[in-house]
């Protein structure tokens, strides 16, 4: 595999008038290696905007090492300018324009052959309102304009600032299959998002962002391995009673109004032998398994972001976890 977005200690401040520096990113990494859909992950504020700014030259940051398509980013990134398309700030086009028009324009300028236009309108779903203009478009489809826009010179990635802000939710689904198909042509994403289910439906990796830090990395399911307790759903009829039985046999367990949380069960057959032999018969057992939203909540909420050495389960056997260290207070 190899790296077509690496990006090492990036460090970001804004100056402010009072209180201040604001640290945006506090020595962020982040790795997108080719083929992968890349879900890049964090709350409001957490410095994803700016990690891909800074990536791209559009703000200038202090201290890091980054690279995309394997040339030092941003100094040399027109020499892969031809080779990778990006949205992160929300394009403007001329609403008197028709879509196909501005992306005729934007091709003409762009050196790239007319026959484009049509490719990649269809390939966005646009085809049929292609000559409808641009102030006629919702905003479901000006962001489409603007992703085969960036898919005129054919990239080889593609890089998505939260594409799916504001849409509803046929808006979000579209956004979803169109980069579900550019991904099955082997097109590298690297797509930004604080909607979970979004990340999880669509992409491979993920890294998640807190504070201006990596907190989580790697594919979707070794991350939600590495929080998977081990927690099971029982439901019994003498709930007390299974819970001291439970908790003699040294699992952990906690009382629900109906049924128990047992933690730290690495085979559910055993718990339910170990039931049964006190003639406690198990009605349901269920794992309840992380998802992205739960491990982002631990990650990133309220909670204090886990240690490395208290992280859980082992991780998945397809890619590898990284935690990081608890993120510390980055903002004056
Ligand atoms: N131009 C700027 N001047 C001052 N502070 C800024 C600027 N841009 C970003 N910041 C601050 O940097 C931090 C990271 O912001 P950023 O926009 O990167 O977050 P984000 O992860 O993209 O959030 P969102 O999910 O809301 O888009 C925030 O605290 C933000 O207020
Ligand atoms: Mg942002």
């Amino acid at each position: 595999m190899s790296a077509v977005i690496e990006i090492e200690g990036l460090r970001k401040s804004f100056r402010r008038l009072r209180h201040g520096d604001r640290v945006a990113l506090d020595g962020f990494d982040l790795l997108v290696e080719a083929g992968q859909v890349h879900g890049f992950l964090g709350p409001n504020g957490s410095g994803k905007t700016t990690t891909l700014r800074a990536l791209l030259g559009l703000v200038r940051a202090d201290a890091g090492r980054m690279t995309v398509l394997g040339q030092p980013a941003p100094r040399l990134l027109r020499a892969v300018s031809n080779r990778f398309g990006a949205i992160v700030e929300s394009p403007q086009f001329f609403g008197n324009f028709t879509g196909r028009k501005t992306l005729q324009l934007l091709a003409t300028a762009g050196g790239v052959p007319a026959v484009r236009v049509d490719e990649a309108l269809e390939r966005v779903g646009l085809r049929d309102r292609g000559d409808d203009r641009v102030k006629a478009y919702s905003l479901g489809m000006k962001q489409r304009l603007a992703v085969a826009s960036a898919l005129l010179k054919q990239p080889e990635l593609l890089i998505l600032d939260e594409p799916a802000n504001g849409l509803d939710p046929a808006g979000i689904r579209e956004m979803r299959d169109m980069m579900r198909a550019l991904a099955a042509d082997g097109v590298t994403v690297l797509v930004s998002s604080h909607i979970l289910a979004e990340i999880e439906l669509i992409c491979d990796h993920v890294t998640i962002i807190s504070r201006g830090r990596r907190v989580a990395a790697g594919t979707v399911r070794a991350v939600l391995a590495g929080f998977d307790h081990g927690d099971y759903l029982v439901r019994v009829a003498e709930p007390a009673r299974a819970a001291e039985v439970v908790e003699a046999a040294g699992l952990r367990v906690v009382i629900h109004d109906d049924h128990l949380v047992v933690s730290g069960v690495d085979d559910p057959a055993r718990l339910s032998e170990l039931l049964g032999g006190h003639d406690l018969w198990v009605r349901e057992l269920t794992p309840l398994t992380p998802d992205l939203e739960s491990v982002f909540l631990e990650l990133t909420g309220a909670r204090v972001p886990r240690q490395v050495d208290d992280a859980g389960g082992p991780p998945g056997t397809d890619g590898h976890v990284e935690l990081g260290p608890t993120t510390p207070e980055v903002t004056a």
